[in-house]
């Protein structure tokens, strides 16, 4: 028996746009809204503060895709010159159990991260959607602009804030070469940011006892909120202000809430997860005026659905090593 190794250059060499991940990441949610996935709340340890390495498996019917994520998240890893997430992901045959490729996750987090971002977007934006704002211009942010462009046609203007003027400038620099049509902004603050923003994306470090920038009213009325930093960027009056509040797993939610860490000041009403949106259990957004609010926290099924594209994309290309198990 032998499974394929793939580091993360060869899982980028794969060149799977964003488009092809939005596609199977709406379906992998659609199969779960179906009731058609196995996925339980992912567990984790925390070697350091404010650090966590996170078990993520699930099953996805109809994809036959089933396999665990093993992702760690180190926010002191910046001043290291390191990436905040790194991990590996082992997918396994569904009809044997056994594992038939390892591969680098590093690539598929972000682009499954992203592809959550335009999911919310699909569903809970305004459909004229222009301005977005982005919170925190490191990696999943990349992923999530494009994700966003590729949802949202009329998007046009990107305001952006990083606790860090260099770190902005490296991002609107890098974006602006990958969509020449957008006009990108730096704001000097994230009050600044968020001024007439549609959608706003905030992807900053997930922190225990965060001081969230962002407050009640500073969402426009019609604004989306898509959240991947747990609460660490909205304070709990401005996720209790929002019409609805979404999650991209309630069961998840609920079981991180319950340790007692996270998501103290999130409201007592979850009204659906993105599963019921993309399944059409539910409808999202219904007006222009609803204020929306989605915590993405990141979901294995995103992951399996993912992993399996660039599992199958490998095969047929020929690409990565073959260990002997
Ligand atoms: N929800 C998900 O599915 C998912 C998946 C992967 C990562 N994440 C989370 O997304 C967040 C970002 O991850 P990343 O890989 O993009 O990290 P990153 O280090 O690449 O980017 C984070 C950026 O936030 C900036 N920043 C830090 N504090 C800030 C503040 N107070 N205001 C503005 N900017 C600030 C940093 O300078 C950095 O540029 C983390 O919290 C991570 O755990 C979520």
């Amino acid at each position: 028996m032998e499974l394929i190794y793939l580091s993360r250059q060869d899982v980028e060499s794969l060149g799977i746009s964003m488009h092809e991940v939005l596609r199977v990441v709406d379906q992998g949610f659609r199969l779960k809204g179906l009731g058609q996935t196995e996925m339980p709340p992912k567990p984790g340890i925390h070697p350091r503060n404010n650090a966590f390495i996170h078990a993520m498996p699930a099953y996805v019917k109809g994809v036959e895709a089933a396999g665990l994520k093993w992702v760690s998240g180190y926010p002191s890893n910046m001043e290291k010159g390191l990436p905040y997430i790194t991990g590996l992901l082992v997918l396994n045959d569904p009809e044997t159990g056994i594992p038939i490729a390892v591969m680098d996750a590093s690539w598929i987090t972000a682009m499954r991260t992203g592809a959550s971002t335009g999911i919310s977007a699909k569903y809970l934006a305004k459909q004229h959607s222009r301005v977005a704002a982005i919170l925190g211009c490191g990696v999943q942010a990349r992923t999530s602009l494009s994700a966003l462009v590729d949802t949202l046609p009329d998007l046009s203007q990107v305001r952006c804030y990083d606790l860090y003027p260099e770190v902005t400038r490296r991002f609107i620099d890098e974006m602006s070469l990958a969509f020449p049509k957008l006009h990108l902004t730096a704001c000097p603050s994230s009050g600044e940011m968020i001024r007439g923003a549609d959608v706003v994306v905030t992807a900053i470090p997930i922190l225990e006892k965060p001081k969230p920038p962002l407050d009640a009213g500073m969402l426009e009325k019609g604004g989306l909120a898509v959240s991947l930093d747990y609460d660490s960027a909205w304070t709990r009056s401005a996720m209790n202000e929002c019409d609805k509040f979404v999650a991209d797993d309630i069961n998840q939610l609920l079981s991180i809430q319950k340790e007692g860490v996270y998501f103290g000041g999130i409201p007592g009403e979850i009204y659906a997860d993105l599963g019921d949106l993309a399944a059409g259990l539910k409808p999202g957004r219904q007006n222009e005026a609803e204020k929306i609010f989605s915590m993405n926290m990141g979901i294995a099924v995103d992951d399996m659905v993912t992993a399996k594209l660039v599992y199958e994309r490998a095969l047929a290309e020929g690409t990565g090593t073959r260990l002997p198990l």
